[in-house]
C-alpha cells in the first residue's frame, strides 16, 4: 500500500534516539522508496540551530548508525533534503509559531507527531499542539517509552494525551513488537496447526524469556539511575513478549482483536504478594569484570552514576498466568546489562516423554524445546530427539533450524522501520493500547514498592556473567535450568 504524503514532526529531533535509531530507520525507508516524493521530516528541538547546522548534526550523529551496505551518498543527499528543523520550547505554546508556519495545511497530507522526548513533556506538547491548532482529528501521535514510572504516572500520561488525541490516533511504541521474530511467533502460533494443541499446561513445562545485553549503562546513567531494568525492559518489552507467547488466538489480526487478547494475559498474571515477591524476584547490579575479554567498570563506577546507587541492572522473575491454559506453568523473565552474551530469545520447553521404549534411560532424553531467537540473528530452532545413524537405536538431540534471513533472502528491516511504516499507514496492531499499559504497570508496581520498602541492596554480579547466583536458584526451585546452563559445554 503506497503511503499518503506526510509531514512527520519529530520532537526530540536532536536527541540520542532520533540520531541512533529514528533518522537511520527513516533513511532506510527513504532508500526503499517507501516515502512519497514530497513527504517531509520536521525535526524539533530546543537548540537554536539553523537548518544547515542541524543537517550537519545529523551528518555527524545519525549517519554513523547507518549500515554501510545501505549507505549511498546521493540517497543521503536526497534524504536530508526532506529534513527541516524548527527550534521551540516544547512547554511554551507561543514558541510554536515557526512550526505552525512550516506544516502544510492540506487534508491530504498526513500529520504525525513523534514524541521522542522525556514523558514529562508529553502533556505539554499535546496541549500546545491543540492550542496552536496543529492537532487535527486525522493527525497521529507516537509516544516513546518510558510511558510512566508507575501506575499513577502512566494513567496521568494516558489521561493528558487523551484530552487531545483519540485512542485510535495514539501509537504507544514498544520496539520489541516490531522485531521480525516476534511477528513470526504470531505466524508460527496462528498460521500452523502443529503447535496449538501442545501450547498449554499439559505439554509445556516452562517458558523462559531472556533479553541479555553485553553493553553497560555507559553514558545513560542520568536516565537509567531513575529507571532500572524493571522499568526500562521488563514492564514493557518482556511483558509484551510474554503476551504474544501466552495469548489466545485473536479473532483477527486487527489492532483491537490482538490487543484484547494481550490485555487478558496481563490481567491474568498472578499478582505478587509480600511473601511471593521475596521468593520469585531477583534483582542484581553489575560489578566490575570482563565482557568479551575486555575489562569493564561496575555500575556504581560508571560516569555520572551515584556511588551508592541501588538501581537494578538485572532482574529475573518467575511469573504465573492464572488461566485454564497456563495454570501452574512458570514463565521466567530475565534481563540484564553487562551479561555474558548479547541475546534475546524465547524458550518454550515441553515436558519430558512419559516413558522410553528405547534402551536409553528416559532421564537422558532431552525434552523438546522451541527457541525463538530475536537477537543477534532472527530465527527458530526446534530441538528434537533423533536416531544416530548406524547400528542400534541410539537417540541423540538434533535441531531443526529456520534462519529467517537465510530462508527468505529478504533484506533485513529494523524494528523501527517497520513500526514507522505502520504509523504512517495507521496500523495499530503492534502498538500498546492505554489499558494494556496500565495493566502492565499494575502488575509490576508491587515489585517496585517491595524494593523501596526493603532496604536491601541489589545482589551484585560480575560483569560478563549471567547475573547473580540467585537467578539460577530461582529456576532451580522448579528443578529447571536457564537454557545456557542446560546446554552442553
Ligand atoms: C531500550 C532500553 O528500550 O531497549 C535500552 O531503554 C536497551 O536500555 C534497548 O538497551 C535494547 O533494545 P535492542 O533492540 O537493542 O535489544
Amino acid at each position: 500500500m503506497a503511503l499518503a504524503d506526510f509531514d512527520l514532526v519529530l520532537f526530540g529531533g536532536g536527541g540520542d534516539l532520533a540520531m541512533r535509531k529514528l533518522l537511520p530507520a527513516m533513511y532506510a525507508r527513504h532508500c526503499a522508496k517507501d516515502f512519497p516524493a514530497s513527504a517531509r521530516i520536521v525535526c524539533v528541538g530546543r537548540h537554536a540551530w539553523s537548518r544547515e547546522e542541524f543537517i550537519s548534526e545529523v551528518q555527524a550523529h545519525a549517519q554513523p548508525h547507518i549500515p554501510a551496505e545501505i549507505f549511498d551518498a546521493s540517497q543521503w543527499q536526497s534524504f536530508t533534503s526532506r529534513i527541516d528543523y524548527v527550534s521551540l520550547n516544547a512547554t511554551e505554546a507561543d514558541t510554536y509559531t515557526q512550526l505552525v508556519e512550516t506544516l502544510r495545511n492540506d487534508d491530504n497530507v498526513q500529520r504525525v507527531f513523534y514524541l521522542a522526548t522525556p514523558p514529562t513533556v508529553f502533556a505539554d506538547i499535546c496541549h500546545n499542539l491543540a492550542v496552536r491548532g496543529l492537532a487535527t482529528p486525522k493527525s497521529r501521535v507516537v509516544l516513546e517509552k518510558p510511558l510512566g514510572r508507575d501506575l499513577a504516572s502512566a494513567k496521568q500520561i494516558n489521561a493528558e494525551v487523551a484530552h487531545v488525541f483519540a485512542e485510535e490516533q495514539i501509537f504507544r511504541i514498544d520496539h520489541y513488537l516490531g522485531k521480525e521474530a516476534v511477528q513470526n511467533l504470531l505466524a508460527l502460533r496462528f498460521g500452523n496447526v502443529l503447535f496449538e494443541p501442545l501450547w498449554r499446561r499439559e505439554w509445556i513445562s516452562d517458558v523462559q524469556i531472556t533479553i541479555a545485553e553485553e553493553l553497560g549503562v555507559g553514558g545513560r546513567t542520568g536516565y537509567y539511575d531513575t529507571s532500572g531494568a524493571l522499568r526500562d525492559m521488563l514492564q514493557n518489552h518482556l511483558l509484551q513478549l510474554l503476551c504474544i507467547v501466552a495469548m489466545e488466538a485473536p479473532v483477527s489480526i486487527s489492532a483491537d482483536a490482538v490487543r484484547d487478547e494481550k490485555l487478558k494475559v496481563l490481567r491474568s498474571l498472578k499478582p505478587f504478594t509480600q511473601a511471593t515477591l521475596a521468593q520469585n524476584v531477583v534483582r542484581g547490579q553489575y560489578r566490575g569484570g570482563h565482557v568479551q575479554g575486555k575489562e569493564v567498570l561496575g555500575y556504581r563506577k560508571e560516569e555520572g552514576a551515584n556511588p551508592d546507587s541501588r538501581t537494578e541492572t538485572f532482574v529475573a522473575l518467575r511469573a504465573e498466568i492464572d488461566t485454564w491454559r497456563w495454570a501452574g506453568v512458570p514463565f521466567f523473565l530475565r534481563t540484564g546489562k553487562r551479561m555474558a552474551d548479547s541475546l534475546a530469545e524465547i524458550v518454550v520447553r515441553f515436558k519430558p516423554i512419559p516413558h522410553s521404549i528405547f534402551a536409553q534411560n528416559t532421564a537422558s532424553f532431552q525434552p523438546n524445546c522451541l527457541v525463538i531467537r530475536l537477537q543477534p540473528d532472527e530465527g527458530l530452532q526446534l530441538n528434537l530427539m533423533a536416531k544416530t545413524p548406524g547400528d542400534g537405536m541410539r537417540l541423540k538431540p538434533a535441531e531443526l533450524e529456520l534462519d529467517f534471513r537465510e530462508s527468505f533472502k529478504a533484506p533485513r528491516m529494523e524494528a523501527y522501520e517497520r513500526l514507522l511504516l505502520d504509523v504512517l499507514r495507521g496500523q495499530l496492531t503492534l502498538f500498546m493500547r492505554s489499558d494494556e499499559l496500565e495493566a502492565a504497570w499494575e502488575w509490576v508496581e508491587p515489585i517496585l514498592n517491595f524494593w523501596e520498602q526493603n532496604d536491601a541492596d541489589p545482589m551484585p554480579y560480575t560483569a560478563g556473567s549471567w547475573g547473580p547466583a540467585a537467578a539460577s536458584a530461582l529456576v532451580g526451585r522448579d528443578g529447571l535450568q536457564w537454557r545456557e546452563e542446560a546446554l552442553p559445554e
